[in-house]
């Protein structure tokens, strides 16, 4: 197992398409899959998507601690999952703002709106089939990794950007987020 380096916004590798995976088992997708824990592990990270080790293949892992799920139904904890080849479609035309941070755009958070439920597939190490419908954080967090697989960082999918911040100045300087929502449309 190896730490890798992390791909920080504006490298290349962070705007592509990654490329699918032809076999979820072969031993290089295993040993990523390792390393890519052990740089998320080591970096405090809930998530990381290939990419952003500059591997350009569509491969994420996260997992979704207890302490930060919403008390919506289908928002769980998730134990550690990789998952190869991921899709992620929209459950219902709900959304949700949710503060973001990213390996790739160290010392930031912002407030992202995104899909409050989402039903995911992908496959797992061994090739098997993994489907589950989730909400809340734990559809925030997959939502998050997969678009790594696009291309596309946090700060593209804000709405407004006031509410981008580094972390250091929001601890001294709380935000209230919903009065400066409230100036702006509902999300779409
Ligand atoms: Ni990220």
């Amino acid at each position: 197992m190896a730490l890798l380096k992390i791909a920080r916004m504006g490298h290349p590798v962070l705007r592509g398409r990654a490329a699918e995976i032809d076999d979820p088992t072969a031993p290089w997708v295993r040993r990523l899959v390792e390393d890519m824990i052990e740089t998320m592990e080591d970096a405090g990270g809930t998530g990381i998507a290939a990419p952003q080790l500059h591997v350009p293949h569509r491969v994420v892992v996260f997992r979704v601690d207890g302490d930060r799920i919403t008390d919506l139904p289908d928002d769980s904890g998730q134990e550690l999952t990789a998952l190869i080849n991921p899709v992620v479609e929209p459950v219902g035309d709900e959304r949700a703002y949710g503060w973001e941070g990213c390996l790739s755009v160290p010392g930031l958070r912002g407030v992202v709106p995104r899909h409050l439920r989402v039903r995911y597939r992908g496959l797992d190490l061994d090739g098997n089939p993994v489907e589950r419908e989730v909400a809340g954080f734990h559809a925030r967090v997959v939502q998050h990794e997969c678009d790594h697989l696009d291309g596309i960082l946090y700060p593209q999918r804000m709405t407004d950007h006031r509410i981008l911040v580094f972390t250091e100045e929001l601890q001294r300087h709380p935000i209230d987020v919903a009065a400066i929502l409230a100036e702006n449309e509902p999300p779409r």
